[in-house]
């Protein structure tokens, strides 16, 4: 059998799939050159003995061969490789190619920039015990038994048929957003404005690509979200930093660039700092806005979510010449795996928008829409804002304290007012001293996160900043809040004579 032997073994003759497997392994060898064209091929017989299979099983598979053109059988005569076999064989597409640097050559612009990003790596799949991951809320705080009859009911009610929804969303949800950011964010829009998305990551995403082009620039928090920044950056805009203070964005160093065509804001709660954005410094934006004729995006990503005081009005409330773009997300309100947000657009914004939107994936899910439009008409959805607020609030205090009691004196925590995260700097120092703490951590089975991944600069790196965090503490309990910190405690003693200040 020669060019055959390696043909698949005992094990295969068993398989059900016997005569497709004889079929791919004789594609592969002319793929690989091993039975080149006009290679005489095993006759069905010998093939059969050989294998341990029976006649009808090889023949099937050289049929098909036949049929597709790879080899030629003629009565009488031994069964042949045709001549376009080896050029057109399978492919491996599990194999990378050959030829090194040749994929980027075959990408777009767009495909090269995307390629060489460095984006922020995805969590270990080890889950630890005390994972304080920023982006997570708790599985059992999920509204399942609400959600569920909301979503049986969707699922019952009459279609004529099932076909593609309208790429801006489903009307009842459009219609019942517009009432909760009226009464929640104070936010005035028409269910029209409204185009619902996969989640901000979506709005974002389109924002990218509706309105920057390769020579523009874009205006980006430093630090800020940089899973925002790198959208804005895959269009080939450049990114100019402002730097943000304990209140947010330093509206004074907006630069005056006549490329700008958009800033990208997270006023209510600036991510990850924490600041809220002062009113004198939301109207110096929007006036900067109007000067440069500049888009603003407001990623209003957790502002449901304010501590102690009542949440603060959207920065596009105060928007009256249709500057501002509202992004808003369920993914802290309910599950970031949702993957449902919104966009409220200024007007003449919507035509593109929506377009964009169909031309991506046609609309968001039909089903969770409808769900998600029921919880709000019933007032559940606002319900469960409200326990999640006062339940966030406790686990907010239990780790305040926890940190207060156990993290050396100098330890300073922002941004503790709103959200589901706070950043904490510690009084440690050394350029190591970032990566020591997270392994010293993760030995004691607590996971944080380095602050350093959301500045765009260098300047995080300077050893004289102290060492920071952010701090998600959405998905644990508050339990688990207070010894995860102890651990985290110990961690950092058993580092600290080698670099605490
Ligand atoms: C600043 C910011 N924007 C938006 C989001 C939410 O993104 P999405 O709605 O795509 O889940 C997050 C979540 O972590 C965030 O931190």
């Amino acid at each position: 059998m020669g060019q055959l032997k390696s043909m698949p073994g005992p094990q295969a003759r068993r398989a059900s799939g016997a005569g497709r497997r004889i079929y791919e392994h004789l594609r592969a060898q002319m793929a690989e050159g091993i039975l080149g064209v006009g290679a005489r091929v095993p006759s069905t017989r010998a093939l059969a003995a050989e294998l341990g299979v029976s006649r009808t099983t090889v023949s099937a598979a050289y049929d098909q061969l036949a049929a597709e053109g790879f080899i030629v059988t003629t009565p009488g005569r031994a069964t042949r490789v045709a001549a376009v076999a080896a050029s057109a064989a399978i492919a491996d597409r599990t194999r990378p190619r050959r030829a090194a640097g040749h994929r980027s050559a075959e990408l777009s612009a767009f495909g090269r920039r995307v390629q060489a990003m460095r984006l922020a790596a995805m969590p270990p799949a080890e889950h630890l015990p005390f994972d304080f991951l920023y982006g997570a809320v708790g599985a059992r705080d999920f509204p399942s038994v609400t959600w569920r009859r909301a979503y049986l009911a969707a699922l019952w009610e009459a279609q004529p048929r099932l076909y593609y929804a309208p790429p801006e969303g489903d009307e009842a949800l459009r219609r019942a957003l517009s009432g909760y950011l009226w009464r929640a964010r104070g936010l005035r829009c028409l269910p029209e404005q409204i185009v619902v998305v996969n989640g901000s990551q979506q709005a974002i995403d389109l924002c990218a690509r509706v309105l920057l082009d390769a020579d523009d620039a874009f205006v980006f928090e430093e630090p800020g979200y940089s899973m925002a920044r790198s959208c804005f950056e895959a269009t080939g805009a450049q990114g100019l930093n402002v730097p943000v203070d304990e209140h947010g964005l330093t509206t004074r160093r907006l630069p005056g660039d006549q490329r700008i065509r958009l800033a990208y804001v997270t006023p209510s709660h600036q991510f990850p700092m924490g600041g809220t954005l002062p009113i004198a410094r939301r109207q110096e934006l929007l006036a900067w806005a109007r000067r440069q004729r500049a888009w603003v995006v407001e990623d209003d990503y957790d502002g449901e979510f304010r501590y102690g005081q009542h949440p603060i009005d959207a920065l596009a409330s105060l928007d009256t010449d249709g500057r501002v773009i509202y992004v808003g997300t369920f993914s802290k309100a309910l599950s970031p795996q949702l993957r449902l947000g919104y966009l409220v657009l200024p007007t003449e914004l919507q035509e593109p928008f929506q377009k964009a939107k169909r031309l991506t994936d046609r609309h968001a899910p039909v089903l969770e829409q409808r769900t998600l439009a029921a919880l709000i008409d019933s007032g559940a959805y606002e319900r469960h804002v409200r326990r999640m607020r006062r339940e966030y609030e406790r686990r907010r205090e239990a780790l305040l304290r926890a940190i207060a009691r156990e993290l050396p004196q100098g330890t300073e925590i922002l941004g503790a007012a709103a959200g589901l995260h706070v950043v904490m700097r510690l009084p440690l120092a050394g350029l190591g001293a970032e990566l020591e703490l997270i392994t010293a951590a993760r030995r004691r089975g607590v996971a944080v996160y380095p602050l350093s991944t959301s500045f765009a600069t260098e300047v995080r790196r300077s050893p004289s900043r102290g060492v920071a965090f952010v701090l998600g503490y959405a998905s644990l309990s508050s339990t688990q809040i207070v010894e995860g910190v102890r651990l985290l405690g110990e961690a950092v003693r058993e580092l600290s004579g080698s670099v605490l200040d």
